[in-house]
């Protein structure tokens, strides 16, 4: 190769490599320079006094007792569901027929369900990314819901009160969780960034969550991932659901943006600052209790001024 074809050869790369920082602004990763300390650099709200996950420390919290928490849809199975490689994490989108959506519990407003995705460690003793008296689960699902108010996820995200976030821990179980059987047996079809798959058996979402959902704790947060907006009624149930660990392993072979093996994908606590988090011990059934009873008093004060006449 002569200088000539060698200097053309030198520039060439380094155009496609300073095009790749180009492109890199507002990448992010877990490690290194793209690592979490330096999301505040192109994400300003990152560094913002209301992020999330926290720390819960559980002698700290405010217990309460909210009304029942309402699933829509939660039952009904899905017509199609999508499984996609972001590049940051595992994602499942699903087709229903009627909107899946939550309302109740601490919530002012309806919320519709955009998707839900998971975080993980290293190895089982790392991975959730809220923890619980600085205790750390291997895995924690996110199921994000956006205010119907807003009327779509985008604009949510301008929003105080724009979204909600639903999070489970796993613990690790010597047996296989069969309903998450389906979706571990298609994470080798989306080990590459930015590749999907459609899930053979439709699976209606209160079969990936565990039974017991009476018990959660509430608190305004921020988006775990860039751009942080601090627009999130995070919601964290104490009741865990079991993987095994090769369940858990599985999701740790997909690819990041960089080519790299997702062996982690969990910020790490930030600051609770001022904030209150809340614990509902159990559900307040009063209200509705309350409002059936005037309604039987109210009939029965018609059928009073009925009998009367
Ligand atoms: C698990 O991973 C974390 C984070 O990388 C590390 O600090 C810890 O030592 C590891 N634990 C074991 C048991 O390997
Ligand atoms: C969790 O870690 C923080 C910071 O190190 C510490 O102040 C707190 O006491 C720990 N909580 C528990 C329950 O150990
Ligand atoms: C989202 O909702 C806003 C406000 O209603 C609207 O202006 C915008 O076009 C919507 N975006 C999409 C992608 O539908």
């Amino acid at each position: 190769m002569n200088n000539q074809r060698l200097g053309l050869l030198v520039f060439s790369l380094a155009c496609i490599s300073s095009g790749r920082v180009f492109a890199d602004e507002g990448h992010f990763g877990y490690d290194g320079s793209l690592g979490p300390k330096f999301w505040p650099k192109n994400f300003q709200t990152c560094a913002g006094k209301y992020q999330s996950p926290i720390d819960i420390e559980e002698h700290l919290v405010t217990r309460v007792s909210y009304p029942p928490i309402r699933y829509h849809g939660f039952a009904d199975k899905p017509v199609g569901s999508t499984l996609t490689n972001n590049g940051h994490t595992v994602m499942l989108q699903l087709n229903t027929e009627e909107p899946l959506a939550v309302s109740g519990g601490p919530l002012k407003d309806h919320y519709l369900f955009q998707q839900l995705h998971f975080h993980w460690g290293h190895n089982d003793s790392v991975g959730s990314e809220d923890t619980i008296n600085n205790h750390s689960f291997p895995m924690e699902l996110h199921m994000v819901f956006f205010n119907q108010k807003y009327h779509n996820f985008t604009n949510a995200l301008n929003h105080e009160d724009g979204l909600t976030v639903m999070a489970f821990f796993y613990e690790v179980s010597a047996e296989d969780n069969f309903v998450y059987a389906e979706i571990v047996e298609h994470l080798p079809t989306v080990v590459l960034p930015h590749s999907e798959a459609k899930l053979s058996r439709q699976l209606p979402l209160e079969l990936l969550l565990p039974n017991d959902k009476s018990q959660y704790y509430t608190y305004h947060g921020s988006l775990t991932t860039p751009p942080c907006s601090e627009v999130v009624t995070w919601i964290d149930f104490k009741e865990s659901i079991l993987l095994s660990h090769e369940q858990v392993e599985e999701f740790r072979s997909l690819q990041d943006t960089d080519g790299d093996a997702m062996t982690h994908n969990n910020r790490p606590v930030q600051p609770l600052g001022n904030r209150v988090v809340y614990f509902n011990e159990r559900e307040d059934y009063s209200s509705a209790v309350c409002s059936k009873s005037a309604l039987i008093l109210i009939s029965a004060l018609f059928i009073a001024l009925l009998a009367t006449n």
